[in-house]
């Protein structure tokens, strides 16, 4: 028996909802695959905050830097800015354990319409450069409230950053059709965005086994509606690739069933595995979440950890269930979470 010490963040809303589905998934995946999870649970979330000040203790990350993976819920709640709960736990993780990876797989499944026509046969992964960037603390205002007032911000490029992602998108790709496309802006943003594209030439040049090009994002994000069969691996920066996941996610038909892995490839540190989806105020309370963005990013953390038998067995139970017509509500079906949770649990077993 292989055991595993999880540290479990369930955040605000639906977070606490789909977390408990997807620790049932796992026990009952990890039974026949001989993988136990411990779990230790956390409060950081925006009621935290409310009631203390700080969505998690000054050493939040201590707590949580020797525990194998991190699995956390969603973050966010009205009254709470979203700047603060993003800055106050979800940045400082993924930038203090060099989370540099952020994964974003997109399939559109049986049974699960995709809004868009003839979108049978996405199935990509946006890799996104995760702890630089467009996101950065660089910058300010001047003039607040007057007729000058004005803001800078500046986006930090690294040569290491952009190399190791890139890097990462090659490697990815040759598991998969070898195919990776780097999205770019370099007509328009004429220092940082050369610089991606020459590095990524560079790294490209390393991987002569794989097809790689780049499209402008905007013109990426047309191509993505109009033939997303065509893409295989997606890179960018931290914002074109938080923009362009949102949209595939989308594409896959709900947001509701996106997963995502925040990876430290070099295992320095705890990876994070979330869903994309967030906190969901308007249906929070009502058991009705879908838990499926949650049980993807479960099997991602199974595939992390080297179980990836035990991550596709956990996938095909939870396709499975909605190719048999089992589906949560945001997926135009009549299933609440726990009864979605009993089919998946149903098909592993
Ligand atoms: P959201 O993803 O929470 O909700 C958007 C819409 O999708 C809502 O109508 C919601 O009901 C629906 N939805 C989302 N997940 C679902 C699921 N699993 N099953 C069924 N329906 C689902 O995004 P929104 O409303 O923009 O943000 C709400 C809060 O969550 C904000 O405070 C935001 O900052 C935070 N958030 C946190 C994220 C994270 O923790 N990584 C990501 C996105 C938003
Ligand atoms: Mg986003």
């Amino acid at each position: 028996m292989t055991s595993y010490r999880i540290a479990l963040i369930p955040g605000d809303g639906i977070g606490a909802e789909v977390l408990p589905p997807a620790q049932a998934v796992l026990a009952a995946v990890g039974k026949r695959h001989g993988i136990e999870f411990r779990y230790d649970s956390f409060d950081w979330s925006c009621e935290r905050y409310l009631a203390e000040g700080a969505m998690m203790p000054s050493d939040g990350l201590d707590r949580i830097r020797r525990h194998d993976a991190i699995l956390l819920g969603a973050v966010g709640w009205p009254g709470v800015p979203d700047h603060v709960s993003l800055w106050g736990l979800l940045i400082p993780i993924r930038r203090g354990f060099r989370q540099y990876v952020n994964l974003r797989p997109v399939k559109v499944l049986d049974g699960v319409p995709s809004p868009l026509r003839g979108a049978g046969d996405v199935d990509l992964v946006v890799v996104r450069e995760n702890v630089e960037g467009e996101y950065s603390e660089i910058g300010g205002r001047l003039g607040r409230g007057t007729e000058d007032e004005l803001a800078v911000q500046e986006a930090v490029f690294t040569r290491k950053g952009v190399t190791r992602v890139v890097e990462y998108a090659c490697e990815l790709a040759k598991t998969r059709r070898n195919h990776v496309t780097s999205a770019t802006k370099s007509n328009g943003i004429v220092h940082t965005m050369p610089f991606w594209d020459e590095v990524v030439e560079e790294v490209a040049g390393r991987h002569p086994d794989v097809r790689t090009g780049k499209e402008h994002i905007d013109a990426l994000a047309a191509k993505l509606v109009l033939a997303p069969e065509r893409f295989d691996v997606i890179v960018g920066s931290n914002l074109f690739g938080d923009i362009l996941s949102d949209l595939a996610a989308a594409m896959a038909g709900s947001i509701g069933v996106a997963p995502a892995a925040n990876l430290n490839p070099e295992r320095e540190f705890p990876s994070m595995f979330e869903p994309v989806h967030g906190s969901a105020p308007d249906i929070a309370g009502q058991g009705k979440a879908n838990p499926l963005g949650a049980l993807w990013s479960a099997a991602m953390m199974l595939d992390h950890l080297g179980h990836p038998e035990a991550g596709e067995d956990l996938l095909a139970a939870a396709f499975g269930a909605l190719a048999d017509g089992v589906r949560t509500v945001d997926l135009g079906g009549t299933a609440d979470t726990a009864g979605y949770t009993q089919a998946v649990l149903d098909r592993v077993g």
